[in-house]
């Protein structure tokens, strides 16, 4: 169909709107295929996880010229907070700004109890980068330890070990899905008095003893993300049960002003004579989502529970391929009491194995699979930490070993039997050459 007929059938409304759809259907179906192909096998990290009735609905808000954050955004925020659990859900444009959204609103001056500049925030070194980029963008200092090799997660004995007089929160990193060790970091936290932030950015859809990853802490982050388990191109959103915190995140979302507010008008009160659409109570970014974002997410969250299962069943069978290879090399072990949703799939060789990462990796590389590192590795071993305060607790010799030795390879929904199955043999040949 062509742009003016396009835009004929729109404006023809509900009629010319199913006219779009299928146009938008048909050229999907004519021009992509994400499908595993044996005689010409490729496997990515990443394939897209939306599809034409996404694209719809945000041509819909095209169309309808309702392209800034309004309605869907809001009705998608009720939708996910609801969904898992969580009171209020803050939707901005990625994982990232949800994650300096988090950490800015505990450090804003109208938070009880705040961080300060210089407080501490431990964190754990097998991080994503804008993990701990938003501590030092808040002026805080990180304190980074060392992971449990088994789960990849955070240690809390480590954490333990790190506190000192300045630490006033702790900031976690459920690895590819896995949920940390919460019983015990929510002791830690409540003994020593300190605030936790849970980065989920790649954990949506993971619970521990049956509560979702995100509401253990003061504020919880989720990414939608191209890549991540149900995606809004971009976009990301931070969960909270506290309705000042909930409040402030959308005050520091856009602008510093109270639009998107709770009860707008009980700035007015506070400040009378101002315009309610421009009073600026705050300082404050603009990290808004745009409404078709908004509206994907509503398409997409539908979607999440199937998409896990495949990651799942995967996952599972990696693991049960690749049992007889444990003594060179180790598997994400789940979390006691958790559910994985399996952001990737990892393994790191043990100092046993007779042959490098990259050989193992360029093995499967040339086979159509592709590898990637495991998160960012040793986040402390990364130039730009060299150019700001922080502190490493411990030798974080487990968090060198995942950088060093360790890779990752895809595990979506379009990971199909056939595809694993791929990876699985072009794995064992390569290690029958050590066998
Ligand atoms: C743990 C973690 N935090 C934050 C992010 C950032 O999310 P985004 O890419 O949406 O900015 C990622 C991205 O993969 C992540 O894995």
């Amino acid at each position: 169909m062509s742009q003016s007929n396009l835009l004929k059938a729109a404006s023809e409304g509900t009629a010319g709107l199913d006219a779009v759809y299928s146009s938008i259907e048909q050229y999907w179906n004519e021009t992509t295929n994400f499908s595993f192909n044996a005689k010409a096998p490729i496997v990515r990290l990443h394939e897209p996880s939306f599809g034409p009735e996404e694209i719809m609905e945000a041509v819909k808000c095209m169309l309808q010229t309702k392209v800034t954050m309004g309605e869907k955004v809001k009705s998608f925020e009720h939708l996910y907070a609801s969904h898992f659990g969580h009171k209020y859900g803050v939707m901005n444009n990625s994982g990232s700004s949800a994650n300096l959204l988090a950490v800015a609103a505990l450090s804003n001056p109208v938070t009880r109890d705040y961080l300060r500049p210089g407080d501490e925030v431990i964190v754990p070194a097998l991080a994503w980068s804008t993990t701990v980029w938003p501590l030092i963008q808040c002026n805080l200092t990180p304190v980074v330890v060392d992971i449990d090799p088994k789960t990849l997660n955070i240690d809390p004995n480590e954490i333990e070990k790190a506190i000192g007089p300045k630490t006033r929160a702790v900031m976690i990193v459920p690895v590819y899905g896995n949920p940390c060790d919460m019983d015990a970091i929510v002791d830690i936290c409540k003994r020593h008095n300190l605030l936790l932030i849970e980065d989920c950015c790649e954990s949506m859809g993971a619970t521990y003893k049956g509560k979702s990853v995100g509401s253990f802490g003061s504020v919880g982050t989720f990414s939608f993300y191209y890549s991540h388990h149900i995606t809004t191109l971009e976009g990301g959103i931070t969960v909270t049960d506290d309705s000042d915190i909930d409040d402030l995140l959308r005050i520091l979302r856009a602008h510093g002003w109270t639009r998107e507010t709770k009860d707008p008008q009980k700035y007015l009160k506070q400040y009378p004579g101002f315009d309610p659409r421009f009073v600026f109570v705050n300082v404050g970014y603009n990290l808004r989502p745009t409404e078709l974002q908004g509206a994907m997410g509503h398409v997409q969250l539908p979607k999440l529970k199937g998409f896990i299962e495949t990651r799942r069943d995967n996952a599972h069978y990696w693991l049960n391929e690749f049992a007889e290879f444990r003594d060179l090399m180790t598997f994400q072990d789940t979390t006691e009491g958790a559910t994985h949703s399996w952001f990737g799939f990892s393994t790191t060789l043990s100092s046993k194995a007779p042959f490098s990462v990259n050989e193992i990796r360029g093995h499967l590389e040339a086979a159509g699979i592709e590898t990637r590192p495991i998160i960012c590795g040793n986040i402390a071993a990364h130039p730009a930490m060299k150019l700001y305060p922080h502190r490493v607790s411990g030798d974080l010799k487990y968090s060198s070993a995942v950088m060093k030795n360790g890779f990752s390879f895809g595990n979506h929904h379009f990971v199909c039997p056939e595809a694993r199955s791929h990876i699985s043999r072009n794995f064992k040949e390569f290690m029958k050459k050590f066998s």
